[in-house]
C-alpha cells in the first residue's frame, strides 16, 4: 500500500469548561499566571458520569457515523490512554460493543499505555499493520483519550480532557513520512501514577519540563540525521543541514501553550548550534553570538538562553505553530490526544492552499519517558471533493463547537472535582452528573454495579 497515513480525524471534548482567568482569582494566585504565564485560556473537564470508556465510545461512533463508514470496514482498532480504570480489561474491548450489530469481531489491537505517548505508539502500530503482511485491506482506527486532572495546587490549571479518533489507511491526505522518525526513551520519575486508587498523578513539574525539552533535543537530532541522509540518497543531492525551514508547520504535545512556544525556541537553538557558520550580524540569528559555545545539556534551566531564543523564534512560532494551539489553549492538556488536537486545530485554522504539499513536523512526549519526532506530508490535491478537502471540511466547525460549551464557575468546578475523587472507583453507585450538560450523541456512564461492571447510555 502507498501513502499510509491519516484519512479522517474526529475530536471530542467536554461540553463544559472553566475560565483560566477566573481560576486565577479563585486559587488566589497573581493575575496572569495561568493565562500569560502558562498560555492557557480555558480548561475543559468532565463530571463523574464521563469516564475513559464513554469518551472513546463517543469519538469512535462519531468517526464512523460522520465518515459514513461500515463497522465491517475496520480491521484494527487500538487505544492509547493513561486513564486506567481497570488493570486488566482494555478500553478497546468496551468499544467492541459498537461493532456488535455488524457482526464484525475480527478487529485486532488493544490498549497501549505510557503517559501521553500511547496515542503515538498506537498510530505507529496501526500504520505498521497496514504496511505489513498481516494487513487484510481494511482500515485501522487509532483512538486516544484521557481525563487529565491534578490535585489542587499549581498543576491543576494544566488539566484537560478529550478524545480523538483517527482513521488510518493507504492513499491518505496526511502521509506518515517513511523512515523519518527520531525517538528518545529513558527512565525518569517526572510524572507517574503510582496510586491506583486516585485519578491524580505524582508530578515533579520542573523535572517534567526538563525531561520534555531534553527529549525534544534528542528526537530532533535523530530525526534531522535521518532526514539529511534521506536527502543525500535522493535524486536531487541537497546540501546543507536540515533546519526548521524544512517544516512548514510544527506541532507538539502541549502540556500548556507556553511550553510549546519555548520548544520552538529550543529547536532554533538546536539549528543555531548545528549550523557551521551562522550569521549573527543580521537575520534570524542576529545578536546570538554569545550563545555560540553553549552545550544543549547545560541550558535546560537557563533563562537567558530561553529568552533569547524565544524572541528570535517568535515569527517562526507565529507561522508554523500558533494556529495549532486552538484546542490546547481552550480545552487544556488532553494527554494522549494533545498533539493530535494540535493537528486538528492546525487543519481547522489554515487554508487548504497553505496546507497542500506541506510537511508537518510532530513531537510527541509521554512522561516516564517516551518521545518521538516524526512528520506528516500533506497531499498536494486540495480540490473540492478530494480526501484533503473532506478532511478539512470535517474539522472546520471546531471553533464553533468550542464556543458552544458551557462556562462553569471555579467553585462549581472544584466541587465537581471533589465528587470525582469521592466516587472514583466506587462499586454499586450511580455517578453524579446530568446528561443535559452533554453534547448530543455523547456516551455517558449510567451505573457501576456491585461487581464494578460499567453500564453506558448515549444521549
Ligand atoms: N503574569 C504572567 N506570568 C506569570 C505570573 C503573572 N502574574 N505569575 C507567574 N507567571 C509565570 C512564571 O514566570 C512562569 O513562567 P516562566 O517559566 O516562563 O518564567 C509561569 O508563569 C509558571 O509559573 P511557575 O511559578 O514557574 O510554575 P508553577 O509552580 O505554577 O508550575 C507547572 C507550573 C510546573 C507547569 C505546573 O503547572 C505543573 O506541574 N504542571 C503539570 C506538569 C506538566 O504539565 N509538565 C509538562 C510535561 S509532562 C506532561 O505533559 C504532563
Amino acid at each position: 500500500p502507498k501513502d499510509v497515513g491519516i484519512l479522517a480525524l474526529e475530536v471530542y471534548f467536554p461540553a463544559q469548561y472553566v475560565e483560566q482567568a477566573e481560576l486565577e482569582r479563585y486559587d488566589g494566585v497573581e493575575a496572569g499566571k495561568y493565562t500569560r504565564g502558562l498560555g492557557q485560556q480555558q480548561m475543559g473537564f468532565c463530571a463523574a458520569h464521563e469516564d475513559i470508556n464513554s469518551l472513546c465510545l463517543t469519538v469512535v461512533q462519531r468517526l464512523v457515523e460522520r465518515g459514513r463508514l461500515s463497522w465491517d470496514a475496520i480491521g484494527r482498532l487500538e487505544v492509547g490512554t493513561e486513564t486506567v480504570i481497570d488493570k486488566s480489561k482494555a478500553v478497546k474491548t468496551v468499544l467492541m460493543e459498537l461493532f456488535r450489530d455488524s457482526g464484525n469481531s475480527d478487529v485486532e489491537g488493544i490498549d497501549t499505555t505510557n503517559a501521553c505517548y500511547g496515542g503515538t505508539a498506537s498510530l505507529f502500530n496501526a500504520a505498521a499493520w497496514v504496511e505489513s503482511s498481516a494487513w487484510d485491506g481494511r482500515y485501522a482506527v487509532v483512538v486516544c483519550g484521557d481525563i487529565a486532572v491534578y490535585a489542587t495546587g499549581n498543576a491543576r490549571p494544566t488539566g484537560g480532557a478529550g478524545a480523538i479518533a483517527m482513521l488510518v489507511g493507504p492513499n491518505a491526505p496526511l502521509v506518515l513520512e517513511r523512515g523519518l522518525r527520531g525517538t528518545h526513551m529513558e527512565h525518569a520519575y517526572d510524572f507517574y501514577k503510582p496510586d491506583l486508587a486516585s485519578e491524580y498523578p505524582v508530578v515533579d513539574g520542573p523535572l517534567s519540563i526538563q525531561c520534555y525539552l531534553r527529549a525534544l533535543d534528542r528526537c530532533y537530532a535523530v530525526y534531522r540525521r535521518k532526514a539529511e541522509s534521506q536527502r543525500q540518497q535522493g535524486e536531487r543531492c541537497h546540501r546543507g543541514p536540515f533546519t526548521l525551514d524544512d517544516f512548514k508547520f510544527l506541532i507538539f504535545h502541549t502540556p500548556f501553550c507556553k511550553l510549546v512556544q519555548k520548544s520552538v525556541g529550543r529547536l532554533l537553538l538546536n539549528d543555531f548550534l548545528a549550523a557551521p557558520n551562522p550569521d549573527t550580524s543580521g537575520g534570524l540569528y542576529k545578536g546570538l553570538q554569545p550563545f555560540r559555545g553553549v552545550k544543549l545539556e547545560d541550558t535546560y534551566t537557563s533563562k537567558e538562553v530561553e529568552k533569547a531564543f524565544q524572541a528570535a523564534s517568535q515569527e517562526i512560532f507565529n507561522q508554523k505553530t500558533k494556529p495549532s494551539l486552538l484546542l490546547s489553549s481552550r480545552n487544556g492538556n488532553m494527554y494522549t490526544p494533545s498533539m493530535y488536537g494540535c493537528l486538528a486545530s492546525l487543519l481547522a485554522q489554515c487554508s487548504a492552499q497553505d496546507l497542500a504539499g506541506s510537511r508537518i513536523g510532530a513531537f510527541s512526549y509521554g512522561s516516564g519517558l517516551a518521545a518521538s519526532m516524526f512528520s506528516l506530508r500533506v497531499s498536494q490535491d486540495a480540490s473540492p471533493g478530494s480526501p484533503l478537502d473532506k478532511l478539512l471540511s470535517s474539522l472546520a466547525d471546531l471553533p464553533t463547537r468550542l464556543d458552544a460549551r458551557k462556562r462553569v464557575a471555579p467553585q462549581d468546578f472544584a466541587e465537581i472535582m471533589k465528587r470525582r475523587e469521592e466516587t472514583h472507583h466506587l462499586a454499586n453507585h450511580t455517578p453524579h452528573g446530568s446528561h443535559t450538560d452533554l453534547f448530543p450523541g455523547t456516551w455517558y456512564l449510567e451505573r457501576v454495579d456491585d461487581k464494578y461492571r460499567r453500564q453506558y447510555a448515549r444521549k
